[in-house]
């Protein structure tokens, strides 16, 4: 199937140098509701006919974005035709064990997995991806990954931009060969990809009107950490992170995220004439990201009030504390995974404080399924809290010599769960344990 990302240009870049830049590829949108997902190889345009192999859920690359409204019944079945096993996880989804897409649930070529979950929890952009042990950064990286957004009834009070306003960016890394051909090739310290793709397109730049738009933002990479800037130093306004909306929003220079963590920004282009180009970058690397194009057409009516609030109640104090030490590139606790090994139980309903600290080998982005929670601290290394950490979260960056304290109440299921990981090469070498929910 031709992913439609073909339109490419030749143009001047600030430095004299030139790129072809290609359209931004918008995955469509589908319901959670009687929906089939299809995990399979097909091929793809990256944009400027750079056809590749990839894997695709729904032959598209990323997959579709699942729009759902909380109080939806989500139906959804995986049907695998990829040459080896896999299961969907729902990254930021509270459901039950046997609809979160655990490593013990793969599934072979050729079966089908049904699940069945109301979606019962606030307004965030989540997302899907594989999650079988030992093979979900190659899953990953090789395209199977989309976007699954929750609206809710608050947040659509917020008039915040929509429709074509409302933009979902997927941003990863990737390296390709003299064919044409995506490469993994990890290493033991990960996996880091020359070049960046958006939505799957290769140096890819987006028209956008004079207006302000909403910017759903993922890092999907297996191991690159972004850290965000616009190239003209302008800010972007931060409305919303992993688990929805911030208790209150804020302008920011740039934004740092590791692999899993989403943020929701704002940017607005209405003060910048018609043929302005601005462009996303990475500071990290150093790399241009996503060019947008300012066009004519004018829509300066924004009807949100900023700074924005979003109340959220901070979890009780602790009953208890439990440790996490993720050592070298392998281990949890001086543990390799193992599927079948319940590391910890928990108390539902209970809150609780979980430390986590490493002796190297960071940046772990340290993701827990079953339960958001709630960042307390953060000392060494960057040594403080950034506004993209406050409210709810799934996933926190612990970079060297950090130490990360989160609370965390499991108040919805009881069931195994994992923590692990999300650099994708530590997870599939054994970054990764079960807990138990218990009543
Ligand atoms: Cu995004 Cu357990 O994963
Ligand atoms: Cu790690």
């Amino acid at each position: 199937m031709d992913n439609l990302k073909v339109s490419a240009s030749k143009e001047a870049k600030g430095g004299g140098s030139t790129v072809a830049r290609n359209l931004l590829y918008l995955p469509a949108e589908v319901k959670p509701t009687a929906l089939s997902i299809t995990a399979a190889p097909i091929t793809v345009n990256l944009g400027g006919g750079n056809n590749a192999q990839v894997w695709a859920y729904n032959q598209s690359f990323p997959g579709p974005t699942i729009r759902a409204n909380r109080g939806d019944n989500a139906t959804i079945t995986f049907q695998n035709q990829l040459p080896e096993h896999s299961i969907i996880h729902w990254h930021g989804l509270v459901v039950s064990t046997e609809n979160d897409g655990q490593p013990q649930q793969a599934i072979q070529t050729g079966e089908t997995y049904d699940y069945n979950f109301s979606i019962n929890q606030r307004a965030a952009f989540n997302w899907y991806h594989p999650h079988p042990h030992m093979m979900t950064g190659e899953q990953v990286y090789n395209g199977l990954a989309g976007g699954f957004i929750v609206n809710d009834s608050e947040e659509s009070a917020k008039n915040l931009p929509s429709g074509k306003y409302e933009v979902p960016l997927v941003i990863r890394d990737a390296t390709f060969s003299k064919s044409g051909d995506m490469l993994y090739k990890p290493t033991s310290g990960g996996f880091f990809g020359q070049i960046a793709l958006v939505n799957g397109t290769k140096d890819p730049y987006l028209d956008v009107d004079r207006a302000v738009y909403r910017f759903r933002i993922l890092n999907g990479a297996n191991s690159r950490v972004f850290g965000l800037a616009l190239s003209n130093g302008a800010s972007m306004h931060l409305i919303g992170n992993d688990g929805g909306l911030l208790p209150l929003s804020s302008d920011q220079a740039r934004i740092d995220m590791g692999n899993g963590e989403r943020t929701d920004v704002l940017i607005d282009f209405r003060n910048y004439p018609a043929g302005s180009k601005i462009m996303l970058r990475d500071l990290r690397a150093g790399w241009d990201i996503l060019e947008f194009r300012v066009g004519n057409t004018e829509q300066k009516p924004f009807y949100a009030t900023l700074p924005l609030t979003s109340a959220v109640e901070p979890l009780p104090a602790a009953v208890k504390t439990r440790t996490f030490s993720f050592d070298g590139m392998t281990k949890i606790n001086g543990n390799l995974y193992d599927v079948n090994r319940i590391d910890w139980t928990v108390k539902k309903g209970d809150t609780e404080l979980w430390v986590f600290k490493t002796n190297g080998n960071a940046p772990h982005p340290v993701h827990i399924h079953g339960a958001s929670f709630q960042v307390v601290s953060r000392s060494g290394g960057r040594g403080k809290l950034f506004a993209w950490e406050a409210g709810w979260k799934d996933t926190v960056l612990l970079e060297d010599r950090e130490t990360v304290t989160v609370r965390i109440r499991f108040d919805s299921f009881t069931g195994r769960y994992v923590m692990h990981c999300h650099k994708l090469e530590h997870e599939d070498m054994g970054m990764m344990a079960n807990f138990e929910v218990v009543q």
